[in-house]
């Protein structure tokens, strides 16, 4: 399986912190918030990986990671994202580097406070389809910034609402997503959103329309912290306080 990190985007809900630095260079406790990223991959198996970013700073990438092989990656491909024209469009980059495998695809900037092998291996035993991981949520507020499952009776989940007015449940899609090689079938026939993006929550409804989408519900901790400046700063705090990838 293969690892696809997405550090692109504007991060205009940080500025004006990210009008001089890319969102995922700017520090989560004692490290970049990219390096996050990297540790939940690598502690959970994965070492290729392809990095796609964008903007003005991605050479800085290049000189906090090089090679990776001191983060653990065996190989460490990048992607440049002419704009930020989306999740979905940022993942179409990572197409030939994926192959004919399956992929695991980590925003980054998301922190988890626990290790995501058990996502992983139970992504590794998914015949085929693709996977999500919820969250509980209860905040309201919180839910109407994220993408909420809708589920059926059998607690299956029926489709994602992306940014939705009323959350139709308490669990919000977290940015860590697992698929098969369909996922290059579906990423052509997007079209850009009311934000004018390609967005991951219609690739994840083209699954879920066949059928084809399982889902986990973590454990622990999770933050988005490119979501507001509060919540980048409560990341900060609870990583500071909990450490995070625990127990890989
Ligand atoms: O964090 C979880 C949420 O992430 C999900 O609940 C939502 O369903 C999903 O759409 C996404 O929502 P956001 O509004 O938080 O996405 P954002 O635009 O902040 O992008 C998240 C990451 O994706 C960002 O840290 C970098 C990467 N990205 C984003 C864009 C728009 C790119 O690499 N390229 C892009 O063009």
């Amino acid at each position: 399986m293969k690892g696809v990190i997405l550090a692109g985007g504007t991060g205009s809900r940080l500025h004006p912190l990210t009008r001089i630095t890319n969102k995922h260079l700017l520090p989560i406790y004692d490290r970049p918030m990219i390096n996050y990223a990297i540790e939940a991959l690598v502690s959970a198996g994965i070492v290729e990986i392809m990095l796609v970013t964008g903007g003005t700073h991605a050479g800085e990438f290049l000189r906090l990671l090089g090679n990776g092989h001191e983060f653990g990656i065996e190989r460490l491909s990048y992607a440049y994202q002419e704009k930020a024209g989306g999740i979905a469009e940022a993942l179409r980059l990572a197409e030939r580097f994926v192959a004919d495998e399956r992929c695991v695809v980590l925003l980054a900037d998301n922190v988890f406070e626990r290790s995501i092998k058990p996502c992983v291996e139970a992504f590794g035993k998914q015949k085929l389809g693709a996977r999500v991981v919820l969250s509980k949520e209860t905040d309201q507020v919180h839910l109407r910034n994220l993408g909420v499952a809708q589920f059926d009776g059998n607690r299956r989940i029926e489709r994602i609402v992306e940014k939705p007015e009323k959350p139709p449940s308490e669990y919000a899609v977290t940015g860590i997503y697992f698929y098969d090689d369909q996922v290059w079938r579906a990423l052509p026939v997007l079209e850009p959103s009311g934000r004018g993006e390609l967005e991951i929550t219609d690739v994840n409804n083209w699954y879920l329309a066949k059928g084809l989408m399982e889902y986990d519900v973590l454990d622990g901790f999770w933050g988005d912290a490119g979501e507001s400046i509060d919540a980048y700063y409560a990341v900060n705090d609870f990583v500071r306080a909990h450490g995070s990838n625990k127990g890989s």
